[in-house]
Order: C-alpha cells, then structure tokens, then sequence
C-alpha cells in the first residue's frame, strides 16, 4: 500500500493562502511612506526601511537612493552603499542630503536639509541584502508647501497616518517572520526529507503549530 501523506493543518495552509495573497515574490520588504510634505526651508526625513531573512552583510549589502523630477526624467542616484555610504553631491541638492539611518538596524532614512520647492519629484530606495537575490524597492513622492496647512487637518493626518503606519509594519514584520520560517522548512524538507516525515508522524496527532512555533526562534 502506498503512504499516507499527513494531512496538512487547516491552520497553516490559512497562513499559506495568506502569504500567497499578500507578500509578494520577492524575497525582500522594504516600507517607505507612499507621500511625504515638507514644508518650504525645512528638513524633512525620508524614511525607508527593509526587513530580510538574513543579517546585513557590510560587504555584500548594495543600498541606493535616487531622484526622479518627472515621469520620464531619468533617476539620478544621490546616495549609494557599497561598503559604505557614498554621497554623490548632486549638484541639485548643493550638500543639502545626508544619510541619516542606519543599515545595520536595517533603516536608510535619509534627511533633506533646507527644503526647496524644486526637490519635489519622486525618491526612490533600492536594497540588495545577499544572499537575498531579490532587489528591494521604496517610493516616495515629495510634496514641497510654502505654509503650514491648518492645524486641525494635519494633526488628524498625522494620527491617521501613524496609526496606519504602525500596523502595517506590523503586519509586514509578522508575514516576513512567516515567510522565513516557511523558506527554513522548505530547505528542511528538501535536505532531510526522512527526519521531517517522522517528525511530522510523531508529533502528527498533537497540535499541528507546534512545528511553527519550535521554529520562529531560530529565525529572531
Ligand atoms: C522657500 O524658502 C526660501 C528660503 O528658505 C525662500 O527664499 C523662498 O522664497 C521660499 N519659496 C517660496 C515659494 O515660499
Ligand atoms: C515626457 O513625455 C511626454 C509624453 O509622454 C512629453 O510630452 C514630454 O515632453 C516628455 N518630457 C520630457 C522632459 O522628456
Ligand atoms: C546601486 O548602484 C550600483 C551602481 O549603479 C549598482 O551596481 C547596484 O547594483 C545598485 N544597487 C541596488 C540595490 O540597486
């Protein structure tokens, strides 16, 4: 007679499906704010951060912001990381950029100093963390005001917006942990494919998450 294959738990491939519908394929998530207003003279932070399965390797980590005026203008990089941080000072920008994250603890924020109205346009962070093969990428638009919208208005955005914010990151960190464990077991279950159908028997009749959670820490 032919093997049983263990039913699958209804509650992982839940998470599967999830997973499926929401990360996509690349192997990297990078957040970054879809719109960011300065106001005219200000210095304004461009947030961009990236979460990876792996560690940052200062060696092999490729970062790079670049600057783009309109729809078909090209991008110019302004920033980039190879090895370390290499400011290209723009002539556009007169040393008004400076990298202000930290890529160790996966932040690329940069800062633009003394806002101009002709820094408005699109900025663009791209990531690469080996052995990640996938690249990353963050949008920005920037929005240039010369006055301070009404107070009652922005206070709102600003709420809304960090609140949004904070659980969407939270949602990303999580499925990112997932997706992690699921690529580990998937490596498991090539290279060891024996173990892991015993392991799968013995443990098969208890709780079917005990697998996943036996498996996040290695991951943190
Ligand atoms: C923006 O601010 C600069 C000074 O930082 C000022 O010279 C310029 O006139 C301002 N532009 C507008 C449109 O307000
Ligand atoms: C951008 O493309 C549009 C048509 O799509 C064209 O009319 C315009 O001149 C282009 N602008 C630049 C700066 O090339
Ligand atoms: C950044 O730019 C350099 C030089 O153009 C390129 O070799 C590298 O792949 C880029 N890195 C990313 C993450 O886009």
């Amino acid at each position: 007679m032919g093997r049983r294959e263990p039913p699958a738990p209804p509650g992982l491939s839940l998470v599967t499906l999830a997973l499926g519908l929401l990360v996509p394929a690349s192997g990297m998530e990078v957040t970054a704010p879809a719109v960011v207003y300065a106001l005219n003279g200000t210095d304004i932070r461009l947030p961009c951060n990236f979460n990876s399965c792996y560690k940052m390797d200062t060696k092999q980590f490729s970062m790079n912001w670049t600057y783009q005026g309109c729809d078909n203008c090209t991008e110019e990089t302004f920033i980039q990381y190879d090895k370390k941080i290499i400011n290209q000072h723009l002539e556009r920008f007169q040393n008004r950029v400076e990298f202000t994250g930290n890529p160790i603890k996966n932040d690329l924020t940069v800062t633009i100093h003394n806002v101009q109205l002709q820094d408005e346009g699109e900025y663009h962070c791209y990531v690469l963390n080996p052995p990640d093969r996938h690249k990353g990428t963050g949008k920005i638009r920037l929005e240039v005001l010369t006055e301070v919208p009404p107070e009652r208005d922005s206070t709102v955005a600003v709420l809304v917006g960090a609140s949004v914010g904070g659980f969407l990151a939270l949602v990303i960190l999580f499925l990112v942990i997932l997706k992690c464990v699921r690529k580990k077991k998937m490596q498991n279950l090539n290279s060891d494919d024996q173990k892991t159908e015993e392991e799968v028997k013995t443990d098969g009749e208890g709780n079917p998450e005990g697998e996943l959670k036996a498996a996040i820490p290695e991951v943190l």
